[in-house]
């Protein structure tokens, strides 16, 4: 058996594996075993009541599905009278995924769900600032340690960023966000796309543009989880295009202390726990006691990153 527990700054979690933040509802715990998986993490909530984007709000393509949800949000009050209640029912940590449209709005937010039930907060800032031109928090440090440092007065709750992959500058993002009081990053959200109905001419999302999620991204957010994780001391969660303890073990070698499972859950409801069961395999048949021992365990020459430098200047 190997000892499957993961510590995420003051967190230790029985495993590393825990769903992506809107891609896991109530609803699941009717066909997963909820008590199974490492941390339960919710949708995104904002303050007030939100309708979300117009519709169609996914579409499929290859190798992924693009959505543009919108984040509708039925309140605080709603959570802490019925979704708080339900997810204390499970054994895992709770993590609750905030977002606002300005830091003041962030911080005001991360108070009102410091409660007792909650374990942690997830900071969506993968999401538009308006007080910057609707350009993602995340996609600037200067923005990003903004906002952070306002959540960390806000809260005394471990505080995780959840970053954009929409952005050039991501290891400077998690440095910021590190330096203004994260206790860990969750590398990242969907990637910004679009995709077009040839019959009709129209794009295929009621809101034209939206993210991009599934196995079409593993590749580009494992080297943002890999940029990441080189420059940060605190512990990075990888999510993107996760559907197997293989994708997971690629995740952790790359520098992740734990992943998150979107998407695939959507295809297979059990992946999450497929997964649990997969990594257990995956060290038993390497001989490794712990699945901590893989995080970070890529094993590369000094000489390979100045090979990646010449494409790609940014660290
Ligand atoms: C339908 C859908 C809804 C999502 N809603 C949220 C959300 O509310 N908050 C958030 O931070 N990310 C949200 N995401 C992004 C996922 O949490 C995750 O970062 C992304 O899908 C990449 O992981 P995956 O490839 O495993 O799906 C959503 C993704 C999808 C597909």
């Amino acid at each position: 058996m190997t000892d499957m527990s993961v510590r995420i700054g003051g967190l230790t979690l029985a495993n590393p594996v825990m769903p992506a933040s809107g891609t896991f509802a109530e609803g699941l715990a009717g066909v997963v075993d909820l008590n199974r998986i490492g941390a339960l993490v919710t949708k995104t909530i904002t303050r007030e009541l939100r309708e979300g984007n117009p519709l169609p709000r996914v579409a499929e393509v290859a190798s992924g599905m693009l959505n543009a949800i919108g984040i509708p949000s039925k309140g605080v009050p709603y959570f802490l009278e019925n979704s708080l209640p339900f997810y204390r029912r499970f054994a895992p940590p709770l993590v609750v995924s905030i977002s606002a449209p300005t830091a003041e709005g962030f911080a005001r937010l991360a108070a009102e769900v410091s409660v007792p039930g909650v374990t942690a907060i997830e900071a969506n800032i993968s999401c538009p600032n308006i007080e910057e031109d609707g350009r993602a928090f995340a996609m600037r440090a200067a923005s990003a340690a903004a906002v952070m440092r306002k959540l960390r007065a806000a809260t005394a709750l471990p505080l995780w960023a959840k970053l954009t992959p929409n952005t050039g500058e991501i290891a400077e993002v998690a440095l910021a966000c590190e330096e203004a009081g994260a206790d860990a990053l969750v590398v990242a959200n969907t990637i910004l796309a679009m995709s077009i109905d040839l019959k009709t001419f129209r794009p295929r999302l009621g809101n034209v543009m939206g993210g991009l999620s599934g196995p079409a991204i593993k590749p580009i957010v494992l080297r943002q989880v890999y940029q990441c994780a080189r420059v940060a001391r605190i512990p990075v969660i990888g999510c993107g295009g996760i559907a197997t303890a293989e994708d997971a073990a690629e995740y952790m070698l790359a520098g992740a202390a734990a992943v998150q499972v979107g998407t695939a859950t959507f295809l297979q409801p059990n992946a999450m726990t497929d997964i649990i069961d997969g990594l257990d395999r995956f060290c038993a048949a390497r001989g490794m006691a712990s699945v901590a021992e893989l995080t970070g365990a890529l094993r590369r020459e000094e000489t390979q990153d100045m090979q990646l430098s010449e494409v790609m200047p940014t660290p």
